[in-house]
This record gives structure tokens, sequence and C-alpha cells, in this order.
């Protein structure tokens, strides 16, 4: 067990006076939690216990998952991966397998991949969790499946442990309704690639306890990521920024202002982004996307989060984005991806 000196906003204090500016929360002071602190002035510090973590459960195996299970077995945790078919522990472990040789071989870090990969168990058994100190769930983006998750969880790992949701857009308040555990759930936003993107979103509930959300804070630094603090709102900081941009993308090919290619680009060029906003869409994949859009919209009711009628039609149609081959991009060849204006038109081909 060990404690950290952190600063806890005063609202979020679980004494008298926390109670009672707690009751007094206006949406202002909440907005200026979520980020600001030098001009908020609220904040108290106060020793928090920060639990001990040494077993990492992560549930789901599929990009984001894998992607976490990795980075989780480089920090030294014992990682157990839990899945509903052998077969997609398989490929997330390729995939990470993948990952560990290409990082090794640029000296990232001082274990070979043996070592860590020895330090991962892939099983289909939700009782293998039961000893976890923090469990990490990445499962479909869909609040029923994260929901049942949950439940299924909480009556076989420890009471102790805590609970994260590695959820992008969804209410992390929604979902820890589902366990008998919610002071002790946070999210935990990792972004794709995750071995490689440093930034880790740290989000508590208005239950959270601050040891809680303190662990979590310190499991993301653990893992050599940046994390920063936020709060329940849908999208967190990034997804409330970023989709509004990657929507206007879309409405922008619709319109013929551009073509695919030069809107990717006119970003990357003109902005220095890594990469242009189809890119990165069919990075992300359009099923994901396209959910989070219908979660946003509901939340806020408003057009910048509202999806294009192109993103939906490729999600029906199983234009999934690079995960399944075809998206704005056609990557059969994933070196040289092809733009799929006409078709994207419903022109014909030239
Ligand atoms: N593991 C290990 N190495 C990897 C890797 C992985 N998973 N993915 C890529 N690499 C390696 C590549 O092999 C390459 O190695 P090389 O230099 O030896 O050839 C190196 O990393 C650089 O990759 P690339 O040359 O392909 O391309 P970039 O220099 O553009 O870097 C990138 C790749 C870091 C992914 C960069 O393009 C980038 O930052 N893109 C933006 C990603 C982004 O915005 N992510 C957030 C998505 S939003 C999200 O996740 C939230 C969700 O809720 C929607």
């Amino acid at each position: 067990m060990a404690f950290i000196r952190a600063e806890i906003p005063r609202f979020a204090r679980n004494d008298k006076m926390g109670c009672f500016l707690r009751s007094l929360q206006k949406p202002a002071r909440d907005l200026r939690y979520d980020g600001d602190r030098s001009s908020c002035g609220k904040f108290a510090r106060k020793e928090v216990r920060v639990m001990e973590i040494k077993k990492v459960g992560v549930v789901g195996c599929g990009l984001m998952g894998s992607g976490i299970a990795q980075v989780s077995a480089t920090a030294g945790f014992d990682v157990t991966v839990l899945e509903v078919d052998q077969k997609y522990i398989d490929k997330g472990f390729q995939a990470i397998r993948k990952s560990l040789d290409k990082l090794a071989a640029k000296g990232a870090f001082a274990d070979t991949p043996d070592a860590i990969v020895s330090r991962l168990k892939g099983t289909t058994r939700k009782e293998d969790l039961a000893d976890c100190d923090f469990v990490v769930e990445a499962v479909i983006e869909n609040v029923g499946e994260k929901r049942k998750t949950f439940a299924a969880l909480d009556s076989v790992v420890k009471p102790s442990a805590i609970f994260a949701s590695n959820t992008s857009s969804i209410s992390i308040t929604e979902i820890m309704t589902s366990t008998q555990r919610p002071s002790q759930f946070v999210g935990l936003h990792f972004f794709n690639p995750v071995p490689l993107m440093k930034l880790v979103e740290v989000a508590r509930t208005i239950v959270t306890t601050d040891e809680a959300f303190e662990t979590a804070f310190e499991f993301g630094k653990k893992l050599g990521k940046v994390p920063v603090r936020t709060s329940d709102k849908t999208g967190f900081i990034v997804n409330r920024l970023l989709v509004p941009y990657l929507l206007d993308a879309i409405r922008a090919f619709e319109e013929g202002v551009g073509s695919i290619a030069d809107i990717d680009a006119s970003m990357k060029l003109g902005c220095g982004y890594p990469m242009g906003p189809f890119t990165l869409l069919d990075f992300v994949g359009h099923d994901t996307t396209y959910y989070i859009t219908q979660v946003m919209f509901d939340e806020f009711k408003e057009k910048r989060f509202a999806s294009p009628s192109l993103l939906k039609r490729m999600v029906m149609a199983g234009w999934y984005g690079k995960k399944n081959g075809k998206g704005f991009y056609d990557w059969s060849n994933p070196e040289k991806p092809v733009p799929q204006d006409a078709a994207l038109r419903g022109l014909a081909k030239q």
C-alpha cells in the first residue's frame, strides 16, 4: 500500500465540507473541475491511499484490449486476458508479439519480448480474473454488452479490485451501476495504437473514491502513459473535440469540397496532423465511430455529433475500415491503400 499527495477538488472530498459543496455544485464549478485547476482554486491537498496493483485483468483482446494487455505486461504486471473464444486470444496475442518485436528492435524496453509475453495469460473463463487487483474492460462499444460483462465479472472478481472501462463515449455512471462496486469504478480511455499513443484519459464519476481514482491515475503512469484527469462527460476530452472534426471531414467529402486523398493530405501537410481524417477513421473503425456518434448525439443533441449519412451507409454495407479491408480506402494492400471516392459517391469506377 502506498500513499500519494494528491490535489482533490473540494467538492469531491468525502467529508462534511465536500458533501456541502457537492450539494451546491453548479455546472460552472463542475466545468472548471474538468480541467482548469489554476483558475478554479478549489483544490485541497490530501493524502490518498493508492492500492498496490500486481495482477491486471483485461477483458477483450481486440485492437484496444490487446494493446492494453501489451503495455500492462511490458510494465511488469501479470496480465490475464479474458475473451469469449480462444481464436480471439490467439489473434490478439499474435498482434502483441508482432508489436513487441518491432519495439524491441528499436530498443524500446529492457525486457525481451519473450519475458513480456511470459507475463500474459489468455483465458475464456471469467473465474481466472478472480484475484486481479485491477480489471480493464475493452469489449465492443455497446452499453448492453459492457453492462453484461461487468455484472458477470462483479460476481467473481475480489471485492477490493478496481474496475475500469476503456469506453470512449458511453457513460461510466451507466456502466458502473451494473456492479456492486460503483465507488471503485473509473473510465480509463486509451488511444489507438495503444503501444504508441502516450495519452490515457482517467475519468471519475460523482461516486468514485479518491483512492480508486488516484490508483487508476498512478496505474496509467506505470504503463508509461501520460494520464489526464477528466470526469464522466460523454466523449471525455479527446472525443469531444476529435469526433466533430472527423464527422466534418466526411461532410466536406459529401459536399464535394475535396477528394479523400486531398482532404487527408490537407490536414497532414497543412496542419501537421500525423494522419488525415479518413485514414484515422479507417484506423478507428466505422462501426465504432458510428456508435460513438449515436451516444454523443443522444447526449448533446447537437448536429456536430450526428452521423453523416455516408458513415451510416458504410456501416450498413459492412465497410468498417482497415480492420476488414474496406473503408474510405481499400486496404487490400496495407502499404498502398486506394481511396474509394467513386464507390462512396455511388459512381461507377473509372
Ligand atoms: N506497435 C509497434 N510499432 C508500431 C505499431 C504498433 N502497434 N504501429 C505502428 N508501429 C510502428 C511502425 O511499424 C513504424 O515503424 P518503422 O518506423 O520502423 O517503420 C512506426 O511505428 C511509425 O509508424 P508509421 O511509419 O506507420 O507511421 P507514423 O510515423 O505516422 O506513426 C502513428 C504511426 C503513431 C499511429 C501516427 O500515424 C499517429 O499518431 N497517428 C494518429 C493516431 C491517432 O490519432 N490515434 C487516436 C485515435 S482516436 C482513439 O483511439 C480514440 C477512440 O475512442 C476513437
